[in-house]
């Protein structure tokens, strides 16, 4: 018996798998007037515009939402493995919660469209510590060769609610 190794793929690990992040009726419809994090009408009440979830790396079917002023890990005091989720201008992304510069936590930073000459090309955020920006969906920055971690994120039927979707998140898979 023969076996096909696919090269490109690898063994899957418990800290790269898909993990429910609510509802996407959940999720506030954010533009580029102001901070992420700031609560806006959803759903008949407010709510941040953001979602925060701690991503264990060991598994991540052990993800927990994080309240939006309670960040903070106990421990390291940082927002490592942290992803933050929102809805921009209609279209969901999952980027780490903490600034690649200096770890500023980003559910503070603005979003904004990526123009040239009037035609949207991408949409970024901009973090307010030090007014760097992002790419949302390549991660790269306005400066240097920092890079922003953009997770992957997927929107799926509901089980039992017609019309709705839940959106589902998971750390990018490296190639290889
Ligand atoms: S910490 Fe975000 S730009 Fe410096």
């Amino acid at each position: 018996m023969s076996f096909l190794v696919n090269p490109f793929t690898r063994s899957s690990r418990a800290g790269d798998a898909w993990f429910p992040a609510g509802t996407a009726s959940s999720y506030p419809n954010v533009d580029d007037s102001t901070r992420v994090a700031e609560q806006r009408k959803c759903l008949d009440k407010y709510t941040p515009g953001c979602r925060i979830f701690h991503v264990p790396r060991e598994d991540s079917s052990k993800a927990v939402e994080v309240a939006i002023d309670d960040w903070k890990d106990s421990l390291s005091g940082d927002a490592k493995d942290q992803v933050m989720v929102f809805q921009y201008k209609g279209k969901f992304v999952a980027i780490n919660h903490e600034c690649p510069h200096s770890s500023y936590p980003l559910s503070k930073g603005t979003p904004f469209d990526i123009e040239d000459f009037g035609v949207v090309l991408s949409s970024g955020i901009t973090c307010p510590q030090h007014d760097w920006s992002f790419d949302l969906h390549t991660g790269k920055s306005d400066r240097g060769s920092y890079k922003l971690l953009v997770w992957e994120i997927q929107q799926r039927p509901t089980a039992d609610r017609q019309g709705e979707t839940d959106i589902w998140v998971r750390r990018k898979q490296k190639i290889g």
